[in-house]
């Protein structure tokens, strides 16, 4: 498959991402000034098939970082790159999650590093209520950076505790089921 990096082509996703993952190979077609003249798209689209795209809504002054980018998202999802593989199924826009929700916070160790404590949920070793902070996180994460995802949201990815917590957050379900911000909730 060619690649051809430009602002003018499909946006660059996690779930393109693991499209091109699953290619045999990929050729990628780095361009300046002006871009890749027509014809030579035209011609190899003849051959192969082509994939315009975008890494976001700004112009660089060529696509050698737009290159660098989508290399190094889908080289991480090929076996053998993570030391897990399952680690990239729970990254923030995982395709196949019921929620396209982004990562909360992260911690590693040590459990206090310059008077900055660990949550203590995180070292409770109650594994339910990890997994509900850790949603919870994730849910005040994309409602205050990306209220879009939220919004796209199918309202069966929430369960009950996901409602409570979109209804703390300000957000409620409209006509159509769908979440969107409370007009009437107060900004903190
Ligand atoms: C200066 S840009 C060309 C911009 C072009 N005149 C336009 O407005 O669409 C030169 C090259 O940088 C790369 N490039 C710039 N912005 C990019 C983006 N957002 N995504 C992917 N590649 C980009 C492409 O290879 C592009 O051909």
């Amino acid at each position: 498959m060619l690649v051809v990096p430009t602002p003018s082509g499909r946006p660059f996703t996690q779930e393109l991402a693991v499209e091109l993952s699953e290619r045999p190979w990929l050729v990628f077609t780095p361009a300046r000034y002006e871009g890749i003249d027509r014809r030579v798209i035209d011609e190899y689209a003849t051959r192969m098939p082509v994939y315009e795209v975008s890494i976001g809504d700004y112009v660089l002054a060529g696509g050698e970082a737009a290159v660098l980018v989508i290399t190094e998202a889908v080289a991480r999802l090929l076996p053998g790159v993570l030391g897990n593989a399952e680690s990239h199924r729970d990254d923030s826009f995982a395709p196949g999650a019921m929620a396209s929700l982004l990562e909360g916070p992260v911690y590693t160790k040590p459990p206090e590093w310059r008077g900055r404590e660990i949550p203590d949920v995180l070292l409770s070793g109650h594994h339910g209520k990890i997994a509900r902070w850790r949603r919870d996180e994730a849910l005040r994460r994309t409602t205050a950076n990306r209220p879009d995802l939220i919004e796209r949201c199918d309202p069966a990815a929430f369960d009950k505790k996901d409602r409570e917590m979109l209804s703390i957050l300000g957000w409620r379900p409209g006509p159509d089921g769908r979440f969107g911000r409370n007009p009437e909730a107060v900004e903190e």
